[in-house]
């Protein structure tokens, strides 16, 4: 039997295919790459030091997935495949909407249809909006701020629906935090197209001369230096985290939902000290105004998944900074093929 993985090929999924194989599963990877490079498949090949099947499929053709489950056997699937850019999905809803919506209910359809009733789904901390408190629990309400969270929260209610319907469905929910880093090979990592949106990317570029300076996105938060506080987390210990979610999810039915964070927030400023401290490189930057719809903090509970899924993140700051440099000074350009 096989795991199949949606959005192998992007960021998360392909670190995600490297544990998956060096675990012992069969997997099938199916991706559209519309954010992602064909090269990265024979990484995922050279780091793992295995195989696995590839298929270049986009989830809203339906003939297209349907094919795939009549080749192989598939027993699970772990579904990273989606957009991901909360300002593009501001000005392009109806695309973020049908790709991540009608991607999902697609792929549903079909494992109901050929019986492969285990899903481990990519969430994300965007479900919590402005979280009441810190740290986040599962249990805390759930809002939106933008289309992207909220194909993340309608997926949830989609997945919770379809468990109620058929009993047999095992799925879990990871709410991811603030992935980052990259594998420690340097051979696979974060390949954002254009500027990057997110802090991490922003700072390797900066680092390396190819972006001049980081704006720092408001300085006046209730936060101990005032600049805003994210629960980093290396992609290793994420690609990790499905793994024991798999395990998990093996051994019951219904829907469950899980934070994947470090439990440590840490702020802008003190990111940029760790990079420069880990790359030996300076990242000049300026104070500018708050990103509307940025929070001030947010860092998980992680005490859930530590409980039942066994699972706990176990490399620091400085690991993440220096992986995340190791890639960039490898891939100046990304997959740049
Ligand atoms: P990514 O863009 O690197 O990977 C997603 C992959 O899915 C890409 O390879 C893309 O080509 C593929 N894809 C997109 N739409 C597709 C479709 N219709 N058919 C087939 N393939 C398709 O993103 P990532 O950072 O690896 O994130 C993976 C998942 O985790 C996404 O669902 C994302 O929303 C979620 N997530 C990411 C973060 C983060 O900060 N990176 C945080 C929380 C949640
Ligand atoms: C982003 C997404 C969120 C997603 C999360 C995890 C947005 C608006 N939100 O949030 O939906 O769940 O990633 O992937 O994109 N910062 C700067 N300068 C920059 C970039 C960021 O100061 O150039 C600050 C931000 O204000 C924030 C922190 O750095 O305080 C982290 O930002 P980012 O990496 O974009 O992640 P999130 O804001 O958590």
């Amino acid at each position: 039997m096989a795991v199949l993985v949606t959005g192998g090929a992007g960021f998360i999924g392909s670190h995600t295919a490297v544990e998956l194989i060096q675990n012992g599963y069969e997997i099938v990877i199916l991706d559209n790459f519309s954010n992602s490079k064909p090269c990265v498949l024979d990484r995922i090949r050279t780091i793992s030091g295995g195989d696995f099947a590839f298929e270049q499929v986009d989830l809203l053709d339906r003939e297209g997935v349907e094919n795939v489950f009549k080749k192989y056997s598939i027993d699970s699937v772990i579904h990273f495949a989606g957009l991901k850019a909360v300002g593009e999905s501001v000005s392009m809803p109806i695309r973020y909407y049908h790709n991540n919506i009608t991607g999902t209910l697609i792929l549903c359809e079909m494992m109901q249809k050929y019986g492969a009733k285990r899903m481990i789904f990519s969430s994300s901390a965007t479900v919590y909006g402005t979280p009441k408190s810190v740290p986040i629990r599962e249990d805390f309400p759930l809002s939106t701020t933008n289309p992207y969270g909220e194909t993340k929260l309608m997926i949830e209610r989609i997945l919770s629906d379809l468990v109620v319907s058929d009993g047999e469905f095992s799925i879990s929910c990871l709410r991811y935090f603030n992935p980052i880093g990259a594998h420690k090979s340097g051979l696979i990592g974060e390949d954002p197209k254009g500027i990057p949106n997110n802090l991490m990317p922003y700072i390797c570029k900066v680092a390396s001369g190819q972006l001049h300076h980081l704006g720092v996105f408001g300085n006046d938060y209730d936060t101990p230096d005032g600049t805003g506080v994210r629960d980093y987390i290396h992609v290793v210990d994420l690609a990790r985290a499905h793994i024991a979610a798999l395990r998990e999810a093996e051994t019951r039915q219904g829907i469950d939902y899980f934070n994947i964070g470090t439990g440590r927030g840490y702020s802008v400023l003190e990111m940029v000290k760790a990079y420069e401290k880990a790359s030996g490189l300076p990242v000049p930057y300026e104070i500018t105004a708050r990103r509307p719809g940025d929070i001030g903090e947010c860092y998980a509970d992680p005490s859930k998944s530590e409980r039942v899924l066994g699972w706990k993140a176990e490399y620091d700051l400085d690991t993440m900074c220096k992986d995340a440099y190791n890639w960039q000074k490898n891939n100046p350009n990304g997959y740049e093929e």
